[in-house]
């Protein structure tokens, strides 16, 4: 550690709670403390704000429609468009030439788009996806990596009222597959590659394998050349390269379709308990108003900033808080393709002093990364106009939360701490940047409106410091409206544990675990289902061991998380060879590994795959996953009496840590 990090930590290592500087309370969207107040005692009313950060085509008649709970509805009448309100009503303001996103692309190029040019390749390619055949409600995939043709694809879709399905370039072919097929989804957008770390990666071949296993007809697939001569390929019949389609449509009109608030804007996959994603419904009304308002709320965002948050958007993050939060506020986003570390570690810092960014907003894993990358790489760069800071995906240490405040914010930034999901659509819990004092590791109170509480395993609220479960007792506009084609799930997965039916008492359970104070600041202890968060992406072990099991020679495997310097957590998998196949390990750890790439992707990739002749159990049976979890993490293990093997536990152990 450096001189200058040690003295940092002596100093800040103390201290527990930081105030808002002053000079960003100032300036701040909200400062108002009796702003919680106001909406407590005025819900669920109060969300009429949100809704008024946003241009209606009809006024809706209803709030809050809560007669078919937890079939909840928002702003029920009204009618909107999310492209008019991400685009054209900016460019009717006169804002036309403002820039709206700012891309760069890995090798150094980049590419800017005002409002105006924005809202002519999205009005150019919902022509184009109309004209393929493309109709109201039909589900259209992205498959794609961080090429602005992403968002533009998004707001074409919004536009003419197709909801829709963002597939993380990063998921396997399988991956692709398994969300087409339950989407039924016949159109698909997908790119040739993209870079990472200097090299061009296939993203077609991959594509066309996913393709082998959708289940229906795919009518139309449009792909975007990223890669130029850097990669060939040939185009099936029904594939169109995206430069030639556009081209054919340019200068199109497409008068934006006014869709009921209730309409879906469009589905997001996400690991559940199970080995099947969760399809989770997002609407128009309820989500664009409260990303519109968590994105001026809490990330303090006005239409003359500069924006960046270093997610892909190929998760909720950059549907939320790259696309529709910043883009219906009329903001300037950046969008990076790359990653952090190329050519050479201050990549991010570089574009961050380049563009003048106002606002940051990234994930811990990536904070951590930094940090043991060492602050020379942070010095070269004049970070000054940056005013806020935000993370989210994963609770942070307050070791990293400090070095994130020293060494990028300079002790002049709040940093917002946003606690939420893939279902919440936007933030919950976090502090208010302009009002509340912040504590490191704690996300916060939840926001105003949000009426999220700490409770024990009978729904009764615990005392300060005490550890339990994470319950929203109210429903808020951007919560997810259920699950595709799966209403009973909706049910079983979020509303089950903690609602009295009998007394039509709704409470969503989103299978977090948590501690709170005397102040109402919340901690994230993390997941209590079988879910674990590697690098701030949310991974079902439930699917992870069916790709494990699925090779032959494996008999049975478990797959936990252990804890990871840099990830937050890592996936181990403990498996257990078939008879016969006891001396072929090394074959078998090769053929797993390559079967969770196969079905999940690289970010499901384990840590280590460990064969042991048997799973510690208890006497009734079960896996005693909490001592594998123990063992991975090269935790003290603890009373191991209980289990029926307990011979095992040492034997594991004994391999893990002799690595
Ligand atoms: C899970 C949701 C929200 C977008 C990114 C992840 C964890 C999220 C925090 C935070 C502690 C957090 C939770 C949550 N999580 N934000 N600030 N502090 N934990 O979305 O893939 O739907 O995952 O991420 O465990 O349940 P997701």
């Amino acid at each position: 550690m450096s001189q200058e990090d040690a003295n940092l930590e002596a100093r800040l290592e103390e201290q527990e709670a930081f105030e808002p500087p002053e000079s960003f309370v100032e300036q701040a969207n909200v400062t108002d403390p009796g702003i919680y107040e106001e909406f407590e005692e005025n819900w669920p009313a109060c969300w009429e704000r949100a809704a008024d950060l946003l241009s209606w085509d009809e006024e809706y008649d209803t709030v809050l429609e809560d007669g078919d709970a937890p079939f909840y509805e928002w702003f029920t009448g009204g009618e909107l468009n999310a492209s008019y309100n991400c685009l054209d009503r900016h460019v009717e303001e006169g804002r036309g030439d403002s820039v709206a996103l700012e891309w760069e692309g890995e090798l150094g190029e980049t590419r800017t788009y005002t409002y105006d040019e924005l809202l002519d390749e999205v009005e150019d390619f919902a022509a184009t996806l109309r004209d393929l055949g493309v109709e109201e409600d039909d589900v259209v995939t992205l498959y794609m990596p961080m090429v602005p043709e992403l968002p533009i694809a998004m707001l074409a879709c919004a536009r003419i009222g197709a909801p829709h399905s963002v597939v993380f370039a990063g998921f396997s072919a399988d991956a692709l597959a398994t969300r087409m097929n339950s989407a039924d989804s016949e159109y698909l957008v997908t790119c040739d590659g993209y870079y990472r770390r200097g090299d061009a990666l296939d993203h077609i071949s991959k594509t066309n394998e996913g393709l082998e296993g959708v289940e229906h007809e795919v009518s139309d697939v449009v792909v975007v050349d990223r890669l130029g001569d850097d990669l060939d390929h040939e185009l099936a019949d029904n594939q169109h390269d995206y430069d030639e389609l556009v081209a054919d449509h340019e200068g199109s009109t497409v008068e934006p379709v006014s869709r009921d608030a209730e309409d879906m804007l469009f589905l997001m996959y996400t690991s559940g308990t199970t080995g099947q994603p969760k399809g989770v419904k997002h609407t128009t009304g309820g989500y664009l108003a409260y990303t519109a308002w968590t994105s001026r709320a809490v990330l303090d965002i006005e239409a003359d900033d500069t924006y960046w948050c270093s997610a892909d958007i190929g998760w909720i993050t950059g549907h939320s808080y790259i696309v529709y939060g910043p883009l219906a506020l009329g903001t300037t986003s950046v969008m990076y393709e790359g990653t952090p570390d190329y050519p050479d570690k201050d990549r991010l810092w570089e574009i961050v002093e380049k563009n003048e960014v106002d606002i940051f907003y990234t994930a811990p894993t990536a904070i951590r990364a930094f940090m043991k990358w060492g602050s020379e790489y942070t010095e070269n760069h004049d970070l000054s106009s940056l005013r806020l800071l935000g993370t989210v995906g994963e609770p942070i240490n307050p070791r990293a939360w400090k070095w994130y405040y020293k060494h990028i914010g300079d002790e002049e930034c709040p940093i917002v701490d946003t606690w939420w999901q893939t279902e919440t659509g936007g933030m919950m819990i976090t502090t208010l940047p302009g009002i509340n004092t912040m504590k490191p590791g704690s996300a916060g109170p939840p926001l105003p409106g949000v009426d999220a509480r700490v409770v024990d395993a009978q729904g009764e609220e615990v005392d300060a410091g005490k550890a339990g479960y994470v319950t929203v007792n109210n429903p808020w506009p951007g919560m997810l409206r259920t699950l595709y084609n799966n209403d009973e799930r909706f049910i079983s997965e979020y509303w089950q544990e903690y609602s009295d039916e009998d007394a039509d008492e709704w409470v969503y359970f989103p299978e977090d675990g948590a501690k709170i104070d005397e102040d109402g600041y919340i901690t994230i202890l993390g997941r209590v289902d079988d879910v674990i968060n590697v690098s701030g992406h949310r991974l079902g072990t439930m699917e992870i061991e069916s790709a494990v099991v699925g090779v032959e020679g494996i008999a049975e495997a478990a797959v936990v998380g252990g804890d990871h310097e840099v990830k937050g957590e890592a996936v181990y998998v403990y498996a257990i060879p078939e008879d016969g196949y006891e001396d072929r390990e090394d074959e078998l750890e090769e053929e797993a590994m390559e079967a969770v790439l196969d079905s999940i992707g690289p970010i499901a990739k384990p840590e280590e795959i460990i064969f042991t002749p048997e799973l510690p159990k208890t006497r009734s049976g079960k896996i005693m996953r909490r001592l594998l979890e123990d063992i991975a993490s090269g935790n003290e293990l603890g009373n191991t009496s209980t289990l029926r093997n307990p011979e095992v536990v040492d034997d594991i152990a004994d391999q893990v840590t002799s690595d």
